[in-house]
């Protein structure tokens, strides 16, 4: 198929639930990725972070093949000796204490298990969530996404699942009652902006949770397994929850979310109450164990913290050169660049520049890129944005003199 055909193809055949960028991309080999024409793209979105690991690495790529050689699905009604394997490493890294997992095959899933974990445990029906949070928009994980903009067609949602203001721990107190399971946190708000909670709001919610008698879970989707600069972002504040969801680079690329729990609030969910098919897929699984031996070896985190610090401070040069820049944010290889307005034109005026970039809500331009980014990479999408924003300043202060 030709470029045309292909959009053809999927705008005609595929449900029309993206929001399309105009290349078909084709390849991929660390922190870049080329379109069909050959044209090479710094890529700063990560596959919405899910690359962590560089496109294609080598030791993914060799695990995934020499698994599909030997077997590819099992079904975890029987037993498999990469499904075992996977499993001992990932509760070999996880928080200590956070040592059983329910495997499935994306983050939405992970929060769903999450939500039924804590109403099974605590045969109580409350979550409370954040506003501003992002969950995945399966009916569960979406009843605890903010945005109205995901939730108003699908109402009604999954009853008793609230809402109060993030960072702000007096609410969060009052808002838990007698029939509250659960309070439901993304770490650092991914989706909501990249927005980094005070130093002492998680470990508030931790007390909070252990005085109230009820579960504490982490969404680490986004943030999890070395992206921020740690193993787990709960690590920055020394916070361990009671269960923890994670998905994205999970298997280096391939579909893959775990909820892990406490041992004792794991084991309330009895034979049959929770499933998924492709549970511990040996295929994804032979990919995860070769991910969790790259995090690892590869100091993922380590070198996440260190590139994250030089590229925050090159979006800090930026801040300093371009008033239209507001604020920059985030840790380690999870950063955002918050303009004074909406931030469609300089995603897509950056991918004209051979830079694809995220945004988070409407104002902020988010960066995933995977850790094999190098610092020339990293500078070369400094200069791209440098004149992309040099244009939206010149073109603004043109329609409006008095900007
Ligand atoms: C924090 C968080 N939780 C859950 C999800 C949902 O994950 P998925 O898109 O794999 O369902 C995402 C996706 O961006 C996320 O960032």
């Amino acid at each position: 198929m030709n470029e045309q055909e292909i959009i053809n193809a999927e705008n005609r055949l595929m449900a029309n639930v993206f929001s399309k960028k105009p290349i078909v991309i084709t390849r991929g080999k660390g922190a870049l990725v080329w379109d069909i024409n050959g044209k090479e793209y710094v890529d700063c979105t990560g596959s919405y972070g899910v690359a962590l690991l560089g496109h294609s690495h080598p030791k993914i790529v060799e695990a995934v093949c020499k698994q599909a050689e030997k077997l590819i699905s099992c079904h975890a009604g029987y037993y498999n000796d990469r499904r075992a394997e996977f499993l001992q490493k990932l509760t070999s890294i996880t928080p200590k204490g956070l040592n059983k997992a329910f495997l499935s095959n994306s983050g939405a899933e992970s929060v769903e298990c999450a939500i039924k974990l804590a109403r099974k445990y605590t045969g109580k029906p409350e979550i409370i969530a954040m506003m501003g949070a992002f969950h995945g928009k399966t009916m569960g994980a979406l009843s605890a996404t903010w945005d109205k903009k995901y939730r108003e067609p699908f109402q009604p949602l999954v009853p008793e699942i609230k809402h109060v203001p993030p960072d702000n721990l007096e609410k969060a107190k009052e808002a838990i009652s007698d029939k509250t399971a659960a309070l439901l946190v993304e770490p650092i708000r991914g989706e909501g902006g990249i927005r980094v909670p005070p130093s002492g709001f998680l470990a508030g919610l931790r007390e909070i949770c252990d005085e109230k008698r009820i579960l504490l879970i982490f969404d680490e989707v986004q943030t999890g397994l070395g992206r921020t600069g740690k193993l787990f972002a709960c690590e920055h504040w020394g916070v361990i929850p009671d269960v923890m969801c994670l998905a994205k680079p999970l298997a280096g690329g391939l579909p893959l979310g775990a909820t892990v729990a406490k041992e004792e609030v794991m084991s309330s969910l009895k034979i049959g109450e929770h499933s998924t098919t492709y549970s511990g897929n040996p295929l994804v699984c032979a990919a995860g164990c070769a991910a969790i031996d790259l995090l690892i070896e590869e100091k993922v985190a380590e070198r996440a913290a260190m590139l994250g610090a030089h590229f925050k401070s090159q979006l800090e040069n930026l801040k300093s050169e371009h008033h239209i820049v507001k604020e920059v944010r985030g840790l380690g290889l999870m950063l955002g660049m918050e303009l004074k307005f909406d931030v469609l034109h300089v995603l897509f005026k950056s991918m004209e520049n051979g830079v694809l970039v995220l945004d988070a809500g409407r104002n902020v331009v988010r960066f995933l890129p995977p850790f094999v980014i190098s610092k020339e990479q990293i500078d070369k999408v400094i200069s791209v944005l440098d004149v992309v924003l040099k244009e939206e300043e010149n073109a603004r202060s043109r329609d409006s003199p008095a900007n």
